[in-house]
């Protein structure tokens, strides 16, 4: 580990200690204190998730670095300050990026802080901030919620992967340690690469939004492509998982992750809207159009049953099906 990577590390560490201070300790932190409240988190999950508030101010980490010998700079260098455009006479200036936020801090699976995310108090913009990528930092190398998850995924068989940090935490809270989820960003490779070292099965419950349904779509094939088994559930009557468990028991939403569909049948009700196909034309391009995937399929117990599924749901034969899919692959090949 080189010396920079280590003062990258003790700059996040101390700053998660004096975000964490202020949210429960400081007068400062009352709001932080009163949006965490609001929203059903308590002081023992504000522990151990390390939770946090930025000051309203421009120096508040700023001021509290330099009393352990921190310069600007090397905060800036950490991603928790900015530098003002212009270097003045006086010298270079700088401000601190968190300001009058709630924060997440993102923990490695050593526990330790090696980002932020910094969600504002009311409904203005940009909702979410989050650490810049450094030589450090890569979000899409990261999950949220993993501190605890690496545990809990390998103990329920499964990851549970959501969009959202409160997501994690409400889950996290209400039973399910496998909760984590990617960092404000479509799932990547490497997020995919990272759950295979605990799991070959990740159930995505995704914003029941459309643009959690893409996601979900997207997140199924790099999931597949890494050779992981995806399933997919889409909860009614709540926009996610936080605001599910808001509303309804546990046992509600264990109803809902016994329905996961698979990615091709998932994928299925989203190209058919959930209305059967009204015409022979659209049950060929759904054939077509689904083919891609079946074929990706490696085991071929598996496969055929996509290929009954789709028989089943089209009332055509299974040889049928078969037949198309078949020549459809040794076109593309
Ligand atoms: N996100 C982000 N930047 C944004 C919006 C979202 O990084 N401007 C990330 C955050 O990690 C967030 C996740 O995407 O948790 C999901 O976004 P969204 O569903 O909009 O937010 P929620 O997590 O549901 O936020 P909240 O419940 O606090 O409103
Ligand atoms: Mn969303
Ligand atoms: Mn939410
Ligand atoms: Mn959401
Ligand atoms: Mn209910």
């Amino acid at each position: 580990k080189t010396r920079l990577r280590r003062r990258f590390e003790e700059i996040n560490e101390w700053a998660a200690n004096y975000y964490n201070n202020l949210l429960l300790k400081s007068p400062e932190g009352e709001p932080g204190r009163h949006y965490f409240k609001q929203r059903g988190i308590d002081f023992e999950t504000m522990n151990k998730f390390r939770l946090g508030y930025a000051p309203n101010r421009w120096d508040g980490l700023l001021e509290y670095m330099k009393t352990r010998g921190v310069q600007p700079h090397e905060v800036a260098e950490a991603g928790l300050a900015l530098e003002r455009g212009k270097p003045e006479k006086e010298g270079r200036q700088f401000y601190d990026r968190f300001r009058n936020r709630v924060l997440f801090s993102i923990l490695d699976r050593r526990n330790q802080p090696i980002a932020f995310g910094g969600r504002v108090l009311d409904d203005s913009a940009p909702k979410y901030l989050n650490s810049p990528e450094t030589t450090f930092f890569n979000k899409g190398h990261h999950l949220y919620g993993m501190h605890r998850a690496h545990q809990g995924i390998r103990e329920e068989g499964y990851a549970l992967l959501v969009e959202g940090y409160m997501d994690v935490i409400a889950l996290q809270n209400a039973g399910y340690p496998n909760a984590v989820a990617s960092l404000g960003t479509a799932l990547t490779r490497e997020q995919a690469n990272l759950l295979k070292k605990y799991t070959r099965r990740v159930v995505l419950l995704y914003d029941s939004d459309d643009a959690g349904i893409n996601a979900a779509l997207r997140g199924g094939e790099i999931l597949r492509d890494a050779g992981i088994q995806a399933e997919i559930i889409t909860l009614k009557g709540a926009k996610d998982p936080d605001e599910f468990l808001k509303k309804h028991r546990r046992e509600e939403l264990d109803e809902f992750l016994k329905q996961a569909a698979t990615f091709i049948e998932f994928k299925y009700r989203i190209l058919t809207h959930n209305q059967p196909p009204r015409n022979i034309l659209e049950k060929v391009e759904l054939v077509h159009k689904l083919a891609p995937d079946v074929i990706k399929v490696v085991s071929p117990v598996e496969r055929e049953g996509y290929e009954r599924f789709l028989s089943l749901e089209l009332g055509l034969t299974l040889e049928a099906i078969q037949r198309e899919i078949k020549s459809l692959g040794q076109k593309n090949h």
